[in-house]
């Protein structure tokens, strides 16, 4: 089966709104969390170029690691640490368009220069957060935050 995402070109919507779908495309009819995890990270990466794209799950009270794309990051992250740990704790999403002047950020890449964090809510609890690092500063706005919480509303934890 033909699995290929199609890249769009365009500005930030236009390539949002032609990925909405194809993400939905490969969510369906699969109830395994990691495949999905995968796939939507896989397919980000592929439409935007960032540098870093994963998701961190909650277990026992940290944030661990889980599927993303892009070099090797730290696997354990405590609540209020970083702009994960922020975004978990405040259970909102973050922002944040130079890393060095976000206070405890974690730099898992030297290359990280602005990053977004969404927290993934179920059930009034966050049960994961979206992590997605650029290599140029100020990437990341009102647009992304509000397409990066709808596709992780998609996936079903
Ligand atoms: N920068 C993040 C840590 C995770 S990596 O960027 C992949 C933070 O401050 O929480």
């Amino acid at each position: 089966m033909a699995e290929d995402l199609q890249i769009v070109t365009g500005n930030k919507t236009e390539q949002y709104e032609a990925l909405i779908p194809q993400i939905k495309g490969l969510l369906e009819g699969e109830n395994d969390l990691v495949a999905n995890l995968a796939n939507t990270v896989a397919a980000l990466k592929e439409q935007f170029g960032w540098l870093w794209v994963g998701f961190y799950l909650v277990k026992n009270d940290e944030l661990v690691l889980g599927p993303f794309q892009g070099p090797v990051a730290c696997t354990r992250i405590k609540k209020g640490r970083g702009v994960c740990g922020t975004s978990w704790e405040r259970a909102e999403t973050l922002i944040v368009p130079d890393v060095e002047k976000f206070p405890g950020h974690i730099a898992c890449s030297s290359l990280s220069k602005s990053e977004i964090v969404v927290p993934v809510i179920k059930s009034n609890a966050v049960v994961a957060v979206l992590d997605v690092d650029s290599d140029a500063y100020d990437q990341f706005d009102l647009m992304d935050k509000h397409y990066l919480e709808k596709i992780v509303d998609l996936i079903q934890f």
